[in-house]
């Protein structure tokens, strides 16, 4: 059964494209006949630069950037294991028809409160459709972006993200260079330093996101 996987969040910096290119690279490697799709819905196209950096090497991305998402990614869903949508800022069609088709949506949020006000919108959108569903689809949970080395996720912060009712993720990833590194040369922490400390934190949240499924 395919799993159409949405990183969505409004704001531009939150880590869409970063843990979108490295949970989709994480997936495909996680099983060796793992069939993979990145799907870029941002207009400017930042994850097909990075998949033209590497000259297409690592997996196979394609742009969807018009409201009929929805309908192209069903199109295309049974060829595919894994289909992760990397989310674009403040489009509200795309954003809506992003969340018509996903079983999940994961939202990046840096830890700070401004950062996660700015998910109102989003969360208001996600809600919505959940009742039209009965609740059932999508299922949604924040998942923290570029944590601060040895900080722990703090008070406020926790409080601030409870009161959407969303769950929040346990893994994360942390405010690490390698990330922006490995993007240049459109490669993934897992293929830079497959045992180091951001190719772990991927694994899991790969972990947890299933759980999660
Ligand atoms: N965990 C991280 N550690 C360090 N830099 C990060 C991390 N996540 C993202 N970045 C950097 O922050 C910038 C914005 O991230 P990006 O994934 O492009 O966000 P978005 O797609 O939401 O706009 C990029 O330059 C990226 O390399
Ligand atoms: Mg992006």
């Amino acid at each position: 059964m395919s799993k159409i996987i949405a990183i969505l969040n409004q704001k531009g910096g939150a880590g869409k494209t970063t843990i979108a290119t490295n949970l989709a690279r994480a997936l495909q490697l996680g099983k060796k006949d793992n069939n993979v799709l990145l799907v870029d819905s941002d207009p400017q196209g930042s994850a097909r630069d990075w998949n033209a950096a590497s000259d297409g090497a690592l997996l196979p991305v394609i742009g969807m950037d018009r409201p009929t998402l929805d309908k192209d990614i069903k199109a295309v869903k049974d060829n595919h294991d894994w289909i992760i949508i990397d989310g674009a800022p403040q489009i509200a069609k795309l954003v809506v028809s992003a969340i018509k088709c996903a079983d999940v949506v994961l939202i990046p949020v840096q830890p700070s409160p401004y950062d996660i006000w700015a998910c109102a919108d989003l969360v208001e959108i996600i809600k919505a459709r959940q009742e039209i569903t009965d609740g059932k689809q999508p299922k949604a949970a924040f998942l923290i972006s570029r944590m601060i080395k040895n900080t722990q996720l703090g008070k406020e912060i926790t409080e601030v993200l409870l009161e959407y009712e969303l769950p929040v993720f346990k893994s994360h990833t942390g405010q690490r260079t390698i990330y922006a590194k490995t993007a240049v040369d459109g490669s993934t922490v897992l293929d830079a330093t497959p045992s180091g400390v951001a190719a772990r934190e991927i694994k899991k949240i790969v972990k947890e996101l299933k759980e999660f499924l």
